[in-house]
């Protein structure tokens, strides 16, 4: 069946989630950050996610934000940068209005004016969401923002994928689902959907049982891609 929808996975994806600890290392003061953010950033992110798996297959679902702030905290003391409150404070301000990747506008642009549908699916909590969406200006572009907040279970739970044919009455095959994560594109393959995985630091594929169709360095091509498959 022909794309119809184009569903983005947020974090990593449309918005960089090492700008937090980076952009926080750049300010005056912060020396010791600025020594670490690249291991904090790395540790952040790796914990929040591995919190996400445990508590979808625990059964103890709890938001996004939380999650967060529990890989942060992890990251914090694994870095020694622990019992800095207001750095702790100013991190987590940051990501709440992460930076899009610079292709990210004009893509959703090009594919807008195609007559695709787009939309974000995230584990994201809706009030995260809507601050990066709005920081980075891409609520225009954007059709609707899903969150995982309406199933209560983070990804790669089926839940949350089978929200998008949902709320577009599209099939799966006429999706096309682009994420960042190696382990979403896996499981969104998985699931059915023609899935591109946006591997931008060149990391080795997931040995998953399943395999996106594509993968890309960044997204500049995405509106291609949905097109020659429309
Ligand atoms: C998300 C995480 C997985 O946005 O990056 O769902």
């Amino acid at each position: 069946m022909p794309i119809t929808t184009c569903i983005f996975d947020a974090y990593g994806t449309l918005f960089d989630v090492a700008a937090a600890a980076r952009m926080a290392a750049d300010e005056p003061g912060r020396d010791a950050l600025a020594a670490k953010w690249q291991k904090l950033s790395y540790e952040w992110r790796l914990k929040q996610l591995q919190y996400t798996w445990l508590r979808a297959v625990a059964g103890a679902h709890t938001d996004f934000w939380t999650v967060t702030q529990n890989g942060l905290d992890y990251a914090l003391e694994a870095t020694g940068l622990d019992g800095d409150e207001e750095l702790r404070e100013r991190l987590l301000a940051l990501y709440l209005e992460l930076s899009a990747y610079p292709e990210v506008p004009e893509m959703l642009s090009a594919l807008k004016n195609l007559g695709f549908n787009t939309a974000i699916l995230s584990n994201g909590s809706p009030d995260m969401l809507a601050g990066a969406v709005e920081s980075a200006g891409l609520g225009p572009l954007l059709d609707d923002v899903l969150s995982v907040e309406d199933v209560g279970v983070f990804k790669p739970h089926k839940s949350v994928y089978d929200m998008v044919g949902k709320r577009f009455g599209c099939t799966a095959d006429q999706v096309l689902f682009v994420s960042s994560n190696g382990w979403d594109a896996a499981a969104a393959a998985g699931y059915g959907f023609y899935t591109t995985w946006v591997n931008r630091a060149g990391e080795p594929m997931d040995r998953l049982p399943w395999t996106p169709q594509r993968v890309l360095s960044d997204l500049t091509t995405i509106p291609q891609i949905a097109s020659s498959n429309s």
